[in-house]
């Protein structure tokens, strides 16, 4: 094929193929592994989240069955359980073994390039406003207080669900954890990995009977740009609407 008619999509899945005559060579760099927590030195207040109800509620196949994309919602507020169930089961961690702490969500490598923000603008007991979620900690870090909806929807293209939306998880990924291993192939398992706890998201707001929509059309610098992200080291991946079904 010829190389110049190819777009940089194409180029790049070709240049990020495994072949066994051409595999990456050298070790892994130990001493500079990335952390894959991320922590703010500052925090106007904290929000350790909720215990969790792991038992009952509807059954996966039933939860499966009715999954769907709800873009529209009504102005009913979430309840901060609700919130933190959501994130629990997004980016929680359920596992401590081998040096690891895994999550509810699977990710290349055990490396969790992936942060999870929240423009919050309907959640009960906690301000409107953007929020980093501490996942070491379990806790929800109010970055910036005020309503963020005019902002995100016209970030999101004007998806007016964003503006709606009790509150959307902005997913954004730290580049250098996936690329200490998996060097340019990296952004294939940040994707992947985004997409898992996409879907996650979806059941887990099923299951609680609330609606979710993900999005991935967004102007790229105007997220990064309202959460406060370079773009290039952190960069805005996907994000998720959360709220009441209108
Ligand atoms: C990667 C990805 C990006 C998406 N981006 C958007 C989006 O920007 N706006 C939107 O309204 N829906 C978006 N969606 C939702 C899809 O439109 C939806 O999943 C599809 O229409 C199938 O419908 P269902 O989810 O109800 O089964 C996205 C879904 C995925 C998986």
């Amino acid at each position: 094929m010829d190389r110049r008619r190819e777009g940089i999509g194409d180029l790049y899945h070709q240049e990020t193929k495994y072949r066994k005559e051409a595999m990456p060579r050298g070790g892994l760099d130990w001493g500079h592994q990335p952390s894959p927590y991320k922590e703010f030195p500052y925090a106007l207040k904290h929000f350790p989240i909720r215990p969790l109800d792991q038992k009952g509620g509807k059954s996966l196949w039933e939860t499966i069955a009715q999954r769907r994309s709800i873009r529209e919602f009504s102005n009913q507020s979430i309840t901060f359980p609700e919130l933190s169930q959501l994130i629990w089961a997004t980016q929680g961690i359920t596992l401590k073994a081998l040096g690891f702490e895994f999550r509810a969500s699977p990710s290349a490598g055990a490396l969790y390039p992936i942060e999870t923000y929240l423009a919050v603008n309907r959640v009960e007991e906690i301000p409107s406003g953007l929020y980093h979620y501490n996942v070491k900690e379990r806790q929800l870090i109010l970055l910036k207080e005020g309503y963020l909806g005019p902002e995100l929807c016209q970030a999101g293209l004007g998806q007016e669900m964003l503006e709606e939306a009790a509150c959307v998880f902005v997913w954004t990924a730290m580049v250098d954890r996936s690329k200490w291993k998996y060097r340019e192939r990296g952004y294939r398992y940040i994707y992947m990995d985004v997409g898992h706890i996409g879907q996650t998201l979806y059941l887990a707001a099923t299951a609680l009977d609330l609606g979710c929509c993900t999005v991935g059309a967004f102007f790229d610098e105007e997220v990064d740009r309202v959460i406060g992200v370079d773009g290039k080291n952190e960069i805005s991946v996907y994000l998720g609407a959360i709220g009441h079904a209108r």
